[in-house]
């Protein structure tokens, strides 16, 4: 493909691309914004694997049909609460795809600057390694943790703030090394090293993140695999991927930023690490906080029955026990008899963000009545029955009355308020952040034990 063709398809996936981001912050777009990117994307593959540029179709095509194939089983068998796993790990292979592009890049003999650009050259691969080494072994963690493979309480070692200060000074030394060597064999040895110190400083980053800081590291990884991207289309000298690298990077730090001030906390408070450590006085204090009071299916739908308002949140636990499906038909049915149902959603219910949207659209509840948690906080004292459909650290009052907490200053959902609060779940079990919830042992809470699904199930056949 000419090179002239090659620019102009570059500029129109450019705008697919942002198009997609567009389309993808809405429910109502996010089909549309998913078509877009994924015409961007094929756009932007054949125009870079038919660029003069690029060579070796015959090592390239059966890498990319295995890839294709690997890719589509995977997509195909993931289940919706393993999502946030599988966005992990493929952050996990950009971040390794731009260490050994870096590394390629670096020792490839055909590739040759002279002075300042030379220099340029070198910060560029350097960074990009950089980048790529932590957003690997980072990743890889993330997952470990989101599968429970790894404990989600963080790690806590001995003067970790200035472990990180002193990899981050060696660093920088090797970096000078690195540039001003005068052969690529001796510049080798430096890059080695500094990739080295960045996967283990990639592993102690998130190891040191608690439980309840995850949807933050989630979108920071995000950021970071997009930044890894964007420095290796300057080692490429491809527009298109510093172009989409740069988007990926911004709007995962915006997501970062969204994330943080839905849990109250600063981006460098969670980089630091120790947030949603397990146990805590929260536990000491529900312990003795009294009797849970269990309800059955058919007293939860008279409740029901006699409401004019509900509000239901849901979280993890909806998504776990496939619940969406029934919550929809119990919508429509009280609905129906004159009752004012609305959702409402908490920005980091879920697992990964827009978990709970994804499933509520997926399952035809109208989006009118799905607010974000600003919007009904206030409605809570003037609703008859909030039903908490398998959420925990999101509807947890301890959060704001107890500023000994783990989770201390996340804004929650005030269930509470309510005439009466139905929590839907199996057990008195904790949720991802590990804090038991004084909310179950409340005079006006009514704890409605079973599976999501079959509870609801059994609340439906009761309204009959
Ligand atoms: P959680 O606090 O994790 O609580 C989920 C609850 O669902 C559990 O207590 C569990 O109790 C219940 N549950 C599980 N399976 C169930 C089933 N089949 N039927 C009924 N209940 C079931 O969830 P949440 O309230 O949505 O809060 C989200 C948490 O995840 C926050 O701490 C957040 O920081 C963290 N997180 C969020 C994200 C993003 S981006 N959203 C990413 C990573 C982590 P039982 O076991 O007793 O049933």
């Amino acid at each position: 493909m000419p090179a002239g063709v090659v620019t102009a398809s570059y500029i129109v996936a450019s705008i697919l691309f942002i198009l997609s981001l567009g389309g993808l912050s809405h429910q109502e777009s996010a089909r549309r914004g998913n078509v877009y990117g994924i015409i961007g994307m094929a756009i932007a593959i054949i125009a870079t694997i038919t660029s003069d540029q690029v060579s070796g179709l015959g090592l390239i095509a059966p890498m990319m049909i295995i890839g294709a194939i690997a890719g589509f089983i995977v997509a195909a068998r993931v289940q919706m609460t393993a999502m946030p796993q599988l966005v992990a790990m493929l952050h996990s292979f950009v971040g390794l795809a731009a260490v050994f592009v870096g590394f390629a890049n670096y020792i490839d003999p055909s590739i040759h600057f002279e002075g300042t650009e030379k220099t340029i050259h070198e910060i560029e691969i350097y960074l990009g390694v950089f980048i790529g080494a932590i957003t690997f072994t980072g990743s890889v963690i993330a997952f470990g943790k989101l599968q429970a493979v790894i404990g989600s309480a963080p790690l806590m070692l001995p003067a970790r703030h200035w472990l990180n200060l002193a990899a981050g000074l060696v660093c920088i030394w090797l970096g000078i090394a690195f540039v001003g060597a005068e052969s690529i064999g001796a510049g080798v040895l430096p890059l080695i090293i500094m990739t080295l110190i960045a996967f283990a400083f990639g592993v102690h980053m998130v190891m040191a993140i608690g439980g309840a800081d995850m949807p933050v590291v989630i979108s920071m990884l995000n950021s970071y695999s997009g930044w890894a991207a964007a420095a290796t289309g300057f080692m490429l000298s491809n527009d298109l991927l510093i172009v989409t690298g740069a988007l990926v990077g911004s709007s995962g730090a915006i997501l970062s930023y969204i994330m943080c001030r839905a849990m109250n906390r600063r981006f460098l408070a969670v980089i630091a690490g120790g947030f949603g450590t397990e146990g805590g006085t929260a536990v000491a204090a529900a312990e003795d906080a009294g009797e849970v009071t269990a309800v059955s299916a058919e007293e939860t739908a008279d409740l029901l029955s006699a409401a004019k308002e509900v509000v239901i949140v849901p979280g993890y636990g909806m998504a776990v026990a496939h619940a969406q499906h029934v919550i929809s038909e119990l919508t429509q049915k009280l609905r129906s008899a004159g009752v004012n149902v609305r959702y409402g959603i908490h920005p980091v219910a879920g697992r990964m963000p827009g978990h709970m949207n994804v499933l509520l659209a997926e399952a035809k509840v109208p989006y009118d009545i799905v607010l974000e948690m600003d919007e009904i906080n206030d409605d809570f004292p003037n609703t008859d029955v909030a039903m908490v459909i398998g959420a925990n650290d999101i509807v947890n009052p301890s959060a704001q009355e107890d500023p000994n907490s783990p989770i201390a200053g996340m804004p929650v959902l005030e269930v509470w308020k309510a005439g009466t609060a139905v929590v839907l779940k199996r057990s008195m079990a904790t949720g991802y952040a590990g804090v038991d919830n004084p909310l179950f042992y409340r005079e006006n809470t009514r704890m409605l034990f079973g599976d999501a699904k079959d509870s609801i199930e059994a609340v439906v056949k009761s309204l009959t």
